[in-house]
């Protein structure tokens, strides 16, 4: 085991990814970072972190934000809850607590990013378990499936005595994000393959049955109009951002009963989430109510691709693009 942990550093030492937050102590960086990867890429996560920490530099900065301008700075980052809940996080202390324990209890901090503050900022010795450090560990232990407190404690086990335990998760982490990787692990290049049980045969831990990836039929209604487009806050998933109406394709009818309009098929975006894919059709309607939202306003994604198509679709029939698109960073169409 000593050799194991030996290897493993010595290795980190000498191979660590460049990343901003590499060398950070400042917690409230830590956790704004640990926070991204949650659900997003290295790579991707990057410009994020960076746009976000010089909108909001420090913990009293994002207190004294209104959540409509963290979620514009989160915007085209995904999973708007992260930072919805960053931001109450934010209200509810003065400063980050230092210990795991204590760091659980905060919104949006499960034991995985919990560990990651606790141990990068803090020095605690504790283990940060995320999917790559699963990976790793039920390979060289060969454990098909292993239940997370087994691993867990496993992996709290593992922790080198006296080491800076960031340094010994995060070289976990490196490893598996560029040497232990999910489809084609690299075994000749890794520093701890002497140890590893499941070298024989990688593709077989941990194993488990995948999530099923389900699909999910939605149905998005764009009302345009002199003003622009028709916005609503949305809920659930979206919650805090705006949006055209969204909601299960079966809805459409009593929906559009609702507006009193007849809807034009525009076509179909599809969207991919971490456990589901959207596939929503979209409907327009020229339509003079109340509610067009003037302003900026917080969209995710999926909505600059649903507006994107209408107004596609739109141009194609000769009417022109509503004018409220624009303002929502929605690129304007190509001419012709
Ligand atoms: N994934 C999540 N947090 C990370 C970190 N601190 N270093 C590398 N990969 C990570």
């Amino acid at each position: 085991m000593e050799k194991l942990q030996k290897a493993l550093l010595a290795w980190y030492r000498e191979n660590p990814r460049s990343l901003p937050w590499r060398g950070e102590k400042d917690p409230y960086r830590i956790l704004v970072a640990e926070v991204l990867l949650q659900q997003t890429r290295t790579a991707q996560a990057i410009p994020y972190y960076h746009r976000f920490l010089a909108r909001f530099p420090t913990l009293k900065a994002l207190r004294e934000a209104s959540s409509e301008e963290v979620l514009r700075a989160w915007q085209g980052a995904g999973y708007y809850r992260r930072a919805l809940h960053l931001h109450r996080l934010a209200q509810e202390v003065e400063a980050l607590p230092r210990s795991h324990a204590e760091l659980l209890k905060l919104p949006g901090l499960g034991p995985y990013t919990a560990a990651a503050v606790a141990s990068l900022a803090f020095g605690e010795r504790v283990a940060a378990v995320d999917g790559n450090v699963r990976r790793v560990l039920s390979r060289v232990f060969a454990l098909e499936n292993p239940a997370p407190r087994a691993l867990w404690n496993l992996a709290q086990g593992l922790l080198p005595p006296g080491e800076a335990p960031g340094e010994w998760n995060q070289a976990l982490m490196d490893l598996g994000a560029t040497v232990c990787l999910p489809r084609r692990p690299l075994c000749p290049r890794c520093p701890i393959a002497p140890f590893c049980r499941g070298r024989v045969d990688p593709g077989r831990y941990p194993g488990g049955r995948k999530r099923e990836v389900r699909e999910e039929a939605l149905a998005a209604l764009v009302l345009w109009g002199r003003e622009g487009v028709y916005l609503t806050r949305l809920e659930g998933r979206f919650a805090g951002l705006y949006g055209v109406p969204l909601f299960p394709q079966e809805e459409l009818p009593w929906r559009v009963r609702g507006f009193g309009v007849d809807p034009r098929f525009a076509g179909e975006v599809r969207h991919a989430l971490t456990h589901r894919r959207l596939r929503v059709a979209v409907y327009v309607a020229s339509w003079d109510g109340e509610g067009m939202v003037p302003g900026e306003k917080p969209l995710p994604k999926l909505m600059e691709k649903v507006l994107r198509q209408a107004q596609a679709f739109l141009a194609h029939e000769g009417i022109l693009p509503f004018p409220h698109a624009k303002t929502h960073g929605v690129k304007p169409l190509e001419p012709g």
